[in-house]
């Protein structure tokens, strides 16, 4: 999968995206990210990419040319159209279920907005959905998508070792994931639950999903009810005595 990043912060981007697993994915060919700086785009001889809202009102927009020109050298690097994302508090809220249909995606392009926000028409002409991380206001589009192409990126193939990776994990099928332990078998008093000692991986796949169920009713109630649950396990959506 290829993603360019469109931003006024190419290094703030950069810094994150050659670190840990992404980085990894990137050096072995597995995802190519690039990111662009729009400044480079613009045609000014002040290099300046913002200016004031017509109608007036606080704060600066960032204008559409520059955006656009570096839009359009992206298609010729490409030879195609990218997918546009425009990240913006505005946009549909990321999901797991969504990021695993971006990661079938070929080509991405995300535009990282700043300022009081872009000029309307180059968001008209180039965008094809805002996605927004969760309903609250960042300062610019960059940590959005840093946190896209991380939950994106993920699940490309290759990138992770395994496919149970994220097929165990929260959210996945809808529910949060199950308590994970490791060595030593007694920390601070605390033991391991038995049945994971026990090798019976029967016993073990159905405690965890228990946990799951349980941890999921406790945590986000509101998950539940929409999970897709097995007939016997509605009894999670009541709420019983069981404890995690
Ligand atoms: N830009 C500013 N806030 C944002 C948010 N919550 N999601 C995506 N982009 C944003």
């Amino acid at each position: 999968m290829r993603i360019d990043i469109a931003t006024l912060f190419p290094d703030m981007c950069e810094a994150v995206l050659c670190e840990s697993i992404i980085g990894r994915a990137r050096e072995a060919g597995i995802l190519e990210i690039h990111c662009h700086n729009i400044r480079d785009y613009t045609l000014d001889k002040h290099r300046r990419v913002d200016d004031t809202p017509y109608g007036g009102g606080m704060g600066m927009v960032m204008q559409a040319d520059p955006i656009f020109r570096c839009f359009e050298a992206v298609c010729v690097q490409l030879s195609q159209r990218p997918h546009v994302i425009y990240l913006s508090p505005q946009g549909r809220v990321l999901t797991q279920q969504l990021a695993v249909a971006y990661s079938r995606q070929d080509c991405l392009f995300l535009l990282c907005g700043h300022y009081e926000g872009v000029d309307e028409r180059v968001l008209e002409e180039i965008v094809d959905e805002e996605v927004s991380i969760g309903d609250y206001v960042l300062t610019g589009g960059e940590l959005p998508a840093l946190v896209f192409v991380d939950t994106v990126g993920r699940l490309c193939e290759g990138v992770l070792a395994d496919e149970s990776c994220f097929t165990e994990e929260s959210h996945f099928n809808g529910l949060l994931e199950y308590p994970q332990y490791s060595r030593p078998a007694v920390w601070h008093e605390k033991e391991v639950p038995e049945v994971l000692l026990s090798g019976h991986h029967a016993n073990i796949v159905r405690w965890r999903r228990e946990q799951s169920l349980l941890r999921t009713r406790n945590k986000r109630p509101d998950l539940l009810e929409k999970a897709p649950l097995e007939e016997k396990e509605r009894v999670f959506l009541q709420n019983t005595d069981r404890e995690e």
